[in-house]
């Protein structure tokens, strides 16, 4: 962080995500491994664009910033390689647009390091005025324990992955090593800046993770890559994740998730839990 940027503290986590997300969020969406919590993707909406405008997330998952950018009086875009995450995300924005007149929202199944061609493919023209996206990281993230009455036999937690079936899409970047996802990432900004208007806004949200016992500073990395793709970072927020009562932060965490987080901690393993995610607020660079 150089220290100019405007910074402020987004009291994202008020409420459970799981409370956030209501009727418009299918019950399949838990499988995903990584969702946005869809307080932060409002914000971020509300922020930087206007109603009528253009929303994009070209690594969408299960649609979060496209249905809140809906709900907004946006119109939306989204793509995604994982042809379940797209079919779920394309259902949810139906059902979300269905009751918005004026708003639009398309999801397709694609490559993010391809974006400009694909929405060039189809027929998606306009340049959008603002992207919000949440990158993938690390191959897995811990999943949400299954109690009694669903195993029959004991509570069990099983980490989550970014795909269910056999393998990964090939140009699934969660899967990457460190390097490769650098290499990715930062072709991905690159097409962004293609289809982002001169004065569009490119949000990206983030937290750093952990790879084999590493610690790895993503949101620094994600101002690297961005910064070499021509973005300049003019803003920096961290979206709480826990709820701000008494004077405490009450972070919003499994009981299995602070456990293995604790037992790893003891293990002498640098993993602790996350109390804030970065959002990185980027303009192109002049
Ligand atoms: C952190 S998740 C995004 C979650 C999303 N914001 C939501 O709320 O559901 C990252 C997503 O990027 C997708 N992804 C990974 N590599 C990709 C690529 N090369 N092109 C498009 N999507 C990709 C993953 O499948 C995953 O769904």
């Amino acid at each position: 962080m150089s220290g100019t940027e405007e910074s402020s503290i987004w009291a994202s986590g008020q409420r459970h995500p799981r409370w956030q997300r209501d009727d418009l969020y299918a019950p399949e969406v838990l499988q995903h491994p990584a969702k946005m919590w869809p307080s932060i993707a409002r914000a971020a909406i509300d922020r930087y664009s206007r109603p009528a405008q253009v929303v994009l997330d070209p690594m969408c998952g299960i649609g979060t910033v496209l249905i809140e950018a809906v709900r907004l009086g946006r119109s939306a875009v989204g793509v995604d390689c994982e042809r379940e995450w797209v079919e779920l995300a394309r259902r949810q924005v139906a059902d979300a647009t269905a009751s918005r007149t004026g708003s639009w929202g398309k999801v397709f199944s694609g490559d993010a390091a391809d974006l400009a061609t694909l929405l060039k493919e189809k027929r998606l023209r306009r340049p959008v005025d603002l992207i919000v996206t949440s990158p993938p990281y690390g191959s897995v993230t811990h999943g949400r324990p299954k109690t009694y009455r669903e195993t029959a036999g004991g509570v069990q937690s099983r980490d989550k992955r970014y795909f269910t079936g056999g393998a990964a899409h090939p140009a699934q970047l969660a899967t990457s090593s460190v390097r490769k996802l650098t290499a990715g990432l930062e072709r991905v900004w690159a097409e962004c800046a293609a289809v982002l208007k001169p004065d569009g806004v490119l949000v990206v949200t983030a937290r750093p993770f952990t790879e084999a016992g590493v610690t790895i500073d993503f949101p620094s990395l994600i101002v690297q890559t961005a910064a070499n793709a021509g973005f300049a970072l003019s803003e920096r927020h961290a979206a709480l994740l826990g709820r701000w009562t008494g004077g405490l932060l009450r972070v919003h965490a499994t009981f299995f998730h602070k456990n293995r987080v604790r037992a790893l901690h003891q293990a002498g393993e640098p993993s602790f839990l996350r109390v804030h995610e970065d959002v990185l607020v980027f303009g192109r660079a002049s």
